[in-house]
């Protein structure tokens, strides 16, 4: 089997080394400046863990891979326009410096290379690995669709929101083992399982990164801290504060999220009080975790000798850990 590092070293040479043609200039140059920060790459070394957890060819796993980190990179450049966000990765967003125009079609031109990478699969598992990447890239869109829409929305219940970070980001995570596991020639009853683990695992993820986006430490986090709270996004943090706050808390809450003319700091920093006052950060971890160990348990299931499933664990066990 592959230590981790020996994987991401395999992703990180296919990413680096991409060929993109020189011209037009500002349509490629702002796709290497977004893929070239980096970020974390889990979700295509997601791939590659389950193409090696069923004792597949890592090597015919590496293009599939970048597919998905592809597409990743064109949903975070269209989010960022979405959620009017100026910093990704510790740099300023595609449209902040550039313009939206140039986000928009440098986005459009990364999930265009996302389709062309992902056709390089063995002929008769083609179609399998289209359709699940097809349902997941559908699946996103609902699931930001549904993120913009909660914005204008007050009663979001917290089933709402689990089904809308499942679709928007939960289940880029389960497919990406899926296609790992397909690509592995797995049989479909593991390729389920792996797919929930990796679905409960993003549900976990998701929760982790709504509670970074109020509590993370601006260095390390790479984004906005408080932005979630400026565009009154329906967290859980803030679904459940508002339905746990009463009295003078509710009302200040509830005041907060229809103040037009409060400054964006001072929001933050009103809100993130009603959240401490709430216990709020206690409330959304305990929650990741009992996403993250119903993820481990479905990972149990799968029919591999355990041994072998010790490096996903501990992969998960990091991303639920993490402070960025
Ligand atoms: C950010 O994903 C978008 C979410 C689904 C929360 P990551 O936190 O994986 O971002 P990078 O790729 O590491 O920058
Ligand atoms: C983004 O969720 C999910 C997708 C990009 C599909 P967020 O809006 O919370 O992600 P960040 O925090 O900007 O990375
Ligand atoms: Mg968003
Ligand atoms: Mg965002
Ligand atoms: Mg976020």
């Amino acid at each position: 089997m592959y230590q981790i590092s020996e994987l991401q070293q395999l992703l990180d040479q296919g990413i680096n080394n991409y060929p993109y043609p020189s011209s037009p200039r500002n349509l490629y140059e702002p796709v290497s400046y977004l893929l070239g920060l980096g970020g974390k790459r889990l979700r295509p070394a997601l791939v590659l863990l389950a193409a090696d957890l069923f004792e597949g060819d890592v090597e015919k796993a590496i293009k599939p891979a970048m597919a998905i980190e592809f597409f990743h990179n064109f949903s975070l450049m269209h989010d960022d326009i979405m959620d009017k966000a100026p910093l990704r990765r510790g740099k300023p967003t595609v449209h902040a410096r550039w313009n939206d125009e140039t986000a928009i079609l440098s986005g459009d031109i990364m999930l265009i290379e996302a389709y062309k990478l992902i056709t390089h699969v063995d002929a008769e598992i083609l179609p399998q690995v289209i359709h699940v990447f097809n349902k997941v890239a559908t699946e996103v869109c609902e699931g930001q669709q549904m993120d913009m829409n909660f914005e204008k929305e007050s009663s979001v219940s917290i089933s709402d929101y689990i089904e809308m970070i499942k679709l928007k980001t939960a289940v880029l995570l389960g497919g990406s083992l899926q296609i790992g596991a397909i690509i592995a020639g797995s049989t479909t009853i593991n390729q389920q399982l792996i797919n929930e683990f990796g679905t409960k695992l993003g549900i976990a993820f998701q929760l982790q990164d709504d509670i970074l986006d109020v509590y993370g430490d601006p260095e390390k986090f790479g984004k906005q801290v408080g932005g979630d709270i400026i565009s009154n996004k329906k967290t859980f943090l803030l679904i459940k504060s508002l339905e746990l706050a009463k009295d003078h808390l509710k009302l200040e809450l509830e005041r907060l999220l229809i103040d037009q003319k409060i400054a964006a700091e001072e929001k933050v920093s009103r809100v993130t009080a009603i959240y401490n006052a709430l216990n709020i950060k206690e409330i959304a971890h305990k929650k990741m975790m009992d996403y993250a160990n119903d993820a481990l348990e479905c990972l149990d299931k799968i029919n591999v000798a355990d041994d072998r499933k010790l490096i996903l664990k501990d992969f998960a066990t990091h991303l639920i850990m993490r402070d960025k």
